[in-house]
């Protein structure tokens, strides 16, 4: 007999468990108040915090840790199934056909994956040297286009009276007609990480596929939040190629970066990277490269726990469903947005209306008349509030939302003025969320931004600005980490405990 499909409250049981065993919810810090408070993390399009579950997983899994090439004991042998089973997850929870798609671990997260495809692919096809992309773009899913290939385009966003919204399909089309059979692929994040704008990939997959071009998805930020389908039997057009994601943005800290591909792709192309693991056979004149896949495109030891934390985590959220807690997290930014375009001194930017243009994990704000640096630093100083600020390497969707909003207040002012207001505004505030944010953690940030607004002056005095790195450091209050955790102390304590 079929399983009966989990009704929501089971969702919601296993979702509460969850959440309730995130690492570090609880933790406290002394601030400049003289108080101690609990830390509120709205920091996770940075780096999400990490599940229980995978502490306890990979906890099991430690005692049976071994290489995967050595194959013949048995550690070995589990290590190795549990590899094939973090690949298998993988594909699974991005909805990827395991006939036409595979995926393999890389070093460096999504920036290590974006390289290796825009390396391998520069290869392939030397007569495709076009790629196109939005200006919305981390500089991870940039530079390694601007490495590899003759040219780049940089299509614009839609513009409403709003702010910026997603990337304009039909300036991606323009370019695509444009550069036609020179372009290898149009490469779009899934999210932003400057403003949490979801883009809508599968349309823009379906665009390129038409103009004979691939789609290569970031989804560094949307794999935590909003569910991926890159397999579509029905309407194989809208299919993804190529995607990237990061374990460490998806409660999984230790883990490896990943590229999910279609098989073909990486195909009749030697594997970029050489070494042990890759291989079938090596003379001293030559050697001959597996035609196995992944297995081709992971030489030396690949990172085995991290591999198995990062399949432990997107297990537990495909158990409990993407689209279940996409839609909690909706329901969460769209309050957030609700309540922070209410403050009257708050800027926030992109596009503010849900209708027009949803948003996911992420909201950047500036105080007006207030350094982004110096906002996060009051923020994290007297409210324990963790968030990040500067322009999250994506200067030129910083730069330009920045520009866009100031438009009217430049007019009229003489240089001094403008160079004081560009110098306040070379960067945003970016409060970010996941599953272990609530409602009341955005009322702690809008109570918070509300008390810093009414009392600009009295916070701005407590501070002083490093002329070389734009930083603000308070006169009197000094963050001291040692007591609170210090590697070195607790390799001491270790020996000394018996
Ligand atoms: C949209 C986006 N793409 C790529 C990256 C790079 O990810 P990683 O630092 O894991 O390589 C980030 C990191 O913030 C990101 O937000």
């Amino acid at each position: 007999m079929p399983k009966p499909e989990m009704g929501a409250p089971d969702r919601q049981k296993m979702l509460d468990k969850l959440r309730a065993s995130t690492t570090g919810l609880r933790v406290e810090y002394p601030l400049a108040s003289g108080e101690t408070a609990r830390r509120i993390y709205l920091d996770s399009t940075a780096s999400t915090l990490q599940l229980g579950i995978v502490r306890d997983v990979v906890g099991k899994y430690l005692p049976h840790y071994a290489n995967t090439h050595s194959n013949a004991h048995f550690n070995a042998k589990l290590s190795s199934h549990e590899l094939a089973w973090a690949h298998a997850m993988v594909l699974d929870f991005v909805g990827a056909n395991a006939q036409t798609h595979g995926c393999f671990f890389v070093g460096s997260g999504t920036t290590g994956g974006i390289n290796r495809v825009a390396r391998t692919l520069a290869r392939k096809w030397s007569h495709r040297d076009v790629v196109i992309t939005t200006i919305m773009e981390h500089h991870s899913n940039d530079l390694p286009h601007r490495k590899n290939f003759a040219k780049v385009v940089h299509v614009p966003v839609k513009v409403t009276a709003n702010g910026f919204g997603c990337a304009d399909i039909g300036r991606i089309e323009k370019a695509l007609r444009e550069y036609r059979e020179r372009v290898s692929y149009v490469a779009v994040t899934g999210v932003s990480n400057v403003t949490g704008i979801i883009n809508p990939i599968y349309d823009i997959a379906e665009l390129a596929h038409r103009y004979g071009a691939l789609l290569v998805v970031d989804a560094a930020q949307m794999a935590a939040h909003v569910p991926i389908k890159m397999s579509n039997p029905e309407k194989p057009a809208r299919e993804l190629d190529i995607l990237c994601l990061s374990g460490h943005k998806i409660y999984a800290p230790s883990s490896p970066g990943v590229v999910v591909t279609r098989l073909d792709l990486f195909r009749e192309v030697e594997p970029d990277e050489v070494g042990g693991g890759m291989v079938d056979d090596v003379h001293l004149d030559r050697y001959l490269t597996t035609e196995k896949f992944p297995d081709r495109e992971e030489a030396g030891t690949p990172n085995i726990v991290g591999a198995i934390a990062l399949a432990t985590v997107l297990c537990a959220l495909k158990k409990i469903g993407m689209h279940y807690i996409d839609a909690q997290e909706t329901r969460l930014i769209n309050y957030a947005i609700s309540k922070l375009t209410t403050i009257k001194d708050v800027v926030v930017y992109g596009e503010t209306d849900p209708r027009n243009c949803q948003r996911a994990g992420a909201i950047s704000i500036n105080i007006r008349g207030l350094h982004h640096a110096l906002t996060a630093a009051i923020l994290n100083d007297y409210f324990n509030i963790a968030v990040r600020n500067a322009c999250f390497c994506a200067h030129p969707y910083v730069r330009e939302m920045i520009a866009n909003d100031l438009g009217e207040q430049m007019e009229g002012l003489s240089n001094q003025e403008l160079e004081a207001l560009a110098e306040l505004h070379r960067g945003m505030v970016r409060a970010s969320f996941g599953l272990y944010n609530d409602a009341q953690d955005v009322d702690a940030l809008v109570g918070a931004l509300q008390q810093i607004c009414a009392r600009k002056e009295y916070y701005q005095s407590q501070y002083h600005k490093t002329e070389s790195d734009d930083e603000y450091i308070h006169n009197t209050f000094q963050f001291d980490s040692r007591p609170i955790f210090s590697a070195h102390n607790e390799v001491t304590r270790w020996f000394e405990d018996d």
